[in-house]
């Protein structure tokens, strides 16, 4: 960091010539490859690993080291890449230089058959306070407490947003301080939210300055370079990466660039050929946010992500996990379409979701959880728990018998329901059917819009719609809606069912940039927008 005068002086917790920031991470091929990464000060010598299995020969495997200056400091990152191990074997190592090197720690490889192994996930344990010196001892202790209940797990596997400002190191010290006894012995493979990667334009001094600024992790990338596979699409290989381990395929995506990420992505999970199928996105693609988009990425993602078995998903810090889903429609076997779990976060906070009808399951406690998956040949049991070892849920997905357990049958509506964002008016639309004629779908667009918080006007024959920065009028037999940008042809007339009036529901939902659709299995009118604000009218 710099003082008045435009001196630099270490920060607190800065790098010192002892290796911290310890971290292991697959590289490569998990039963014979392993990487070590590791900060120290820019007075530390070439850095290097010493590693050694019980009866061998200490082997060393010099690092890749990069000088690198943050927002606040200035220090090398090291990352030792160690190749030609036995697998199934327990290494002890130690890094650092020819003066300063760390304790051991130990890791073990994956052995060469491996039918069940369990990894951990955590997602959004981000700490942002105190901002000059973050506490990840919450987050620290949930992990410690979670090894201890089950000591056997493989690797940690994050969903996103490790800390609340990539570009700030002051985060990554408090991270990194909260996964000490942690990362030093588990690979540690994190998927870059919107924290690591975009942060603010300027972090300090205090309050930060336009957030989520930046395009691109700068700051990730030069951390994590050596760390991670280099298997991702060009440009953006740290944040996107793939490996394998045991028979599972896990794709890494990241938040930028999602016409690039999309075709790499896809094409990786059409090229393994394990039987598990699992992917990592930090933005949820069924929000639990009220008024939260379907994620903007999806337009290209979603082959990516329906070629999933399961996703891993995190941001909007809620519980959720959603039936098996592939082209919008839910479904009951997990043959049938991807699971995605919102993972919650692992250090609590936030709240103001909402179950939404494409979950199967949903809690709103702002408590840290952590989830413990267990692949077992054809099985995958995956249990989240909160911080204090109470289980918030659990499912069984096995791909022989294409079950989920506990089973949960996904909405089939007998009368052909309206939904908007993944919520449905109930007592409002009670009493009142869409219905499709000559294969243009009518629907009662103003209840919809009435129910969603739009300021409706019903006259006779008439109903007048304001919502976001539109007003429509809609009058019985007319097949053009009068708009505050001019007229708008429906493509058909609009009638009265009831004592409601019908609209052409795509045209009439176009007016407000809402897209709508029909998904056929659920018998349910789709209503979608990108628009995150809210259509609640205001108090004059
Ligand atoms: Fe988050
Ligand atoms: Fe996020």
């Amino acid at each position: 960091m710099y003082d008045a005068n435009g001196t630099f002086y270490k920060p607190d917790r800065g790098s010192t010539p002892q290796p911290d920031h310890i971290m292991l991470s697959f590289c490569g091929d998990a039963k014979t490859q392993i990487a070590v990464t590791w900060r120290t000060d820019v007075s530390a010598g070439d850095g290097y690993v010493l590693f050694s299995a019980d009866g061998e020969n200490e082997t060393r495997t010099d690092a890749v080291c990069r000088v690198i200056e943050s927002d606040i400091d200035v220090s090398k990152f090291n990352t030792a890449r160690l190749t030609g191990l036995t697998p199934g074997t327990t290494y002890r190592y130690t890094c650092g230089d020819d003066r300063n090197r760390s304790e051991t720690f130990t890791f073990t490889t994956q052995e060469e058959h491996c039918e069940r192994f369990k990894f951990l996930v955590i997602a959004d344990h981000q700490c942002g306070m105190p901002w000059e010196r973050p506490d990840y001892s919450g987050v620290r202790s949930m992990l410690l407490d979670a090894l201890e209940r089950d000591p056997d797990v493989r690797f940690i596997l994050t969903a996103g947003d490790n800390c609340d400002d990539g570009q700030n190191e002051l985060q990554w010290n408090g991270m990194f301080t909260g996964m000490q006894g942690i990362a030093e012995r588990l690979p540690y493979m994190m998927t870059t939210g919107n924290h690591d990667n975009r942060g603010f334009r300027q972090y300090l001094p205090y309050p930060p300055q336009g957030k989520f600024y930046l395009d691109h992790a700068d700051f990730f990338d030069a951390q994590f370079q050596y760390a991670y596979p280099q298997n991702g699409p060009d440009g953006f290989e740290t944040e996107n990466y793939s490996f394998d381990y045991g028979d599972a395929h896990f794709c890494i995506m990241g938040i930028n660039a999602p016409e690039a990420v999309a075709d790499w992505a896809y094409d990786d999970l059409q090229k393994t050929r394990r039987t598990w199928k699992l992917g990592a996105y930090h933005f949820p693609i069924y929000p639990a946010i009220p008024e939260g988009q379907n994620d903007d990425g999806y337009p290209w993602l979603r082959k990516a992500i329906e070629a999933c078995d399961l996703v891993f998903e995190g941001h909007e810090h809620s519980f959720a996990r959603t039936f098996p889903i592939r082209g919008d429609a839910m479904f009951e076997r997990p043959s049938q379409g991807t699971v995605h779990l919102q993972c919650g976060t692992g250090s609590g906070g936030r709240g103001g979701n909402e179950q939404k009808i494409w979950h199967s399951v949903f809690f709103p406690q702002n408590v840290p959880v952590y989830a413990i998956a267990e692949i077992d040949g054809a099985r995958m049991t995956v249990t989240t728990r909160t911080a204090d070892g109470r289980t918030a849920d659990r499912f069984v997905i096995d791909k022989q018998r294409d079950t989920i357990d506990p089973p949960a049958l996904p909405p089939i509506y007998c009368d052909t329901r309206m939904m908007y964002k993944g919520s449905m008016p109930q007592i409002s639309a009670r009493g009142t059917r869409c219905e499709q004629k000559d294969g243009v779908w009518f629907a009662p667009f103003a209840v919809l819009a009435q129910y969603i918080g739009a300021d409706v006007q019903k006259t006779a024959g008439k109903v007048v719609v304001k919502m976001f920065d539109v007003t429509a009028a809609f009058t019985e037999g007319s097949d053009i809606a009068q708009t505050s940008a001019g007229d708008a042809p429906l493509g058909a007339a609009v009638y009265r069912a009831g004592n409601q009036l019908m609209m052409p529901a795509q045209a009439a939902a176009a007016i407000f940039d809402v897209r709508c659709q029909y998904v056929e299995h659920n018998n349910i009118l789709d209503f979608e927008t990108a628009r995150e604000e809210s259509p609640l009218s205001p108090q004059p």
